[in-house]
């Protein structure tokens, strides 16, 4: 009894400067630069946290190029006509918009799996639906394969033959859209895949400027024409070499043909002329 009682007495005599030390010197953490533009839960992890943190900027990103794009050129930028068709520029420009400037609060990420959907194969996460309208779970497949926009034009990506979700800001938005705050049941899914979304431009339909899918693919495709590879982007396809339908210009001298170029062309070597 005794030796127990004096080697308590020594082990706190011992533990207690001991345990004094790392206190004293180790720094309080700095702040994280990397914040959320949306809420994440306190289900996701220090990692986890970071990462869709990063990736939602990421997203907001991506859509403050797109409302700028369109407040710049409108109907007069040929991506805006080959993917909003005739439409008025204003639902897009209002969709994009909430993303960046909406109230962030009926919004939640998380990432803890109540519903047991991610084990299902292939699930990058999920809205939550009637068990929880304001949520979206983001599930561990997301984490470890969904891209940075960094990657763009790179690694075999192109706009029109990759998944709009090979980006994490892509994927994210096409959730964002699905939360009732967001996507207030307008934006909502009416045509699929690059060729679904080009054919409801064409046909001058009014859901081509709240169409999910659209509105994912035309962020991407402004993006990377404005932002990654200037002037160039990386449609893929046809459209690569798809300048067999234009026709010889008419011949005049070079100084009209300077001044008649429009505001959103430029011409390339060879004289080739370019619009946005
Ligand atoms: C967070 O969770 C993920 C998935 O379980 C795991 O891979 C990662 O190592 C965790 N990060 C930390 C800091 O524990
Ligand atoms: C662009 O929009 C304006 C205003 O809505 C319209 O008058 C014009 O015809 C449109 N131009 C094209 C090329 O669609
Ligand atoms: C809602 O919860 C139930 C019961 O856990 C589950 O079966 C269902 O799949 C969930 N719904 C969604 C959209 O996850
Ligand atoms: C597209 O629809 C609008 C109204 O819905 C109409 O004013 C416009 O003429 C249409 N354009 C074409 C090319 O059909
Ligand atoms: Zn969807």
């Amino acid at each position: 009894m005794k030796s127990k009682m004096q080697f308590l007495a020594l082990a706190l005599a011992l533990s207690a400067p001991i345990a004094a030390l790392p206190a004293a010197q180790s720094p309080k953490p700095l702040e994280d630069p990397v914040k959320a533009p949306f809420p994440i839960h306190h289900s996701c992890n220090a990692t986890e946290q970071r990462q869709l943190a990063t990736a939602l900027q990421e997203t907001v990103t991506l859509v403050e190029h797109a409302k700028t794009h369109i407040l710049r050129w409108g109907n007069e930028s040929a991506i805006y006509r080959k993917y909003f068709g005739d439409r008025p520029s204003l639902t897009a420009i209002g969709a994009y918009d909430i993303i960046i400037n909406g109230n962030p609060e009926n919004v939640l990420f998380r990432c803890d799996n109540p519903d047991g959907n991610c084990e299902l194969e292939g699930y990058g996460g999920h809205w939550r639906g009637e068990n929880a309208t304001d949520e979206t779970v983001i599930c561990e497949l997301s984490y470890t394969t969904r891209r940075s926009l960094t990657t763009m034009c790179a690694q075999g990506y192109t706009i029109s033959e990759s998944e709009t979700n090979t980006f994490w800001a892509g994927d994210l938005l096409h959730r964002l859209y699905h939360m009732p705050a967001i996507g207030q049941g307008l934006v909502e899914h009416y045509a699929d895949g690059y060729d679904g979304v080009l054919e409801l431009a064409g046909g001058n339909r009014t859901e081509a400027v709240h169409d999910s899918e659209t509105l994912q693919y035309f962020a991407l495709e402004v993006y990377a024409y404005d932002v990654v590879v200037p002037g160039i982007g990386c449609v893929g396809g046809q459209e690569e070499h798809g300048d067999e339908e234009s026709e010889e210009p008419p011949s005049q001298d070079e100084d009209d043909e300077v001044e008649d170029i429009p505001d959103n062309c430029h011409t390339h070597e060879g004289g080739e002329l370019h619009c946005i």
